[in-house]
């Protein structure tokens, strides 16, 4: 699922963080060298910052030894920036790069410390090495990715305060979620792109006219906006929660 926001990536951070943690009972784990704005979006939610060393003799490697060490019980996430600012490393897995340690072994260690992985992707086109670009979210099955995303660097207009959370859903939790309601069928399941288009069969409920009229009232009754002829709540939990108890409400009593 993907989110499109009008806020700058800090805000969404800032966002990201306030909803997700515990003020004082907190810490989240940083890259050193890193992106400065993280520690003083940390302090603005009044979250512990720890930092993680990255390793220059092993090209700016996570070094895993120095980040179990500064996790504890009460971390709960670590950011990874891939491509690297500001030491312009990219992440890629060992099996092609053997001097590289395996990028899936920062997310099989932050499954181990049950974290969560901020992975901030904001110059996922900006690469101009031999490595190939490996996203977080491809280990998305393994914990879980929020991946952040910018138009600024991507189309190279500084300035542009657009960017996006892309939560990744590999075990189809959506699709899963959509076969408790009813009147809501996906016949494909979604294979690329960000959609998914599902079918609404009207015969189950009373008072909605068509696919327009669905949408319309599911936005005035539950605040939840999808677009006729697909669907794409904002949180998807909530929203999906929310699609539910409209449609058990609007449904025919036999
Ligand atoms: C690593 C990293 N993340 C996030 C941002 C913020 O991106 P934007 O300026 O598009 O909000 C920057 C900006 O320099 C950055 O270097």
């Amino acid at each position: 699922m993907m989110i499109l926001s009008q806020w700058v990536v800090p805000k969404q951070l800032r966002l990201l963080l306030q909803f997700s943690v515990v003020p004082g009972q907190t810490n989240i784990l940083l890259p050193r060298p890193g992106y400065p704005f993280y520690k003083s979006c940390a302090a603005f939610c009044g979250i512990e910052a720890r930092d993680y060393n990255l390793n220059l003799e092993r090209n700016w490697e996570i070094d895993l030894d120095s980040l179990k060490s500064v996790a504890d019980k009460i971390t709960v996430a670590m950011v990874v920036i891939n491509p690297g600012n500001p030491c312009g490393n990219v992440f890629t897995c060992d099996h092609i790069w053997l001097r590289s340690v395996a990028y899936n072994l920062v997310a099989q260690t932050a499954k181990k410390l049950g974290i969560l992985v901020i992975a901030d992707e904001v110059y996922y086109h900006l690469t101009f090495g031999t490595k190939p670009f490996v996203p977080m979210g491809t280990f998305g099955s393994l914990v879980p990715v929020l991946t952040v995303g910018s138009l600024s660097k991507r189309w190279v207009v500084p300035g542009w305060r657009l960017g996006w959370i892309a939560v990744t859903d590999p075990r189809g939790y959506m699709l899963w979620r959509i076969k408790e309601i009813d009147c809501i069928t996906c016949p494909y399941k979604p294979e690329g792109a960000m959609s998914a288009m599902v079918k609404l069969d009207l015969s189950l409920l009373e008072d909605i006219l068509d696919d327009v009229d669905f949408c319309c009232k599911l936005a005035k009754e539950e605040s939840v906006i999808i677009i006729p002829g697909s669907a794409e709540p904002s949180t998807l939990e909530d929203g999906l929660e929310r699609v539910k108890s409209f449609c058990q409400r609007h449904a025919k009593k036999h």
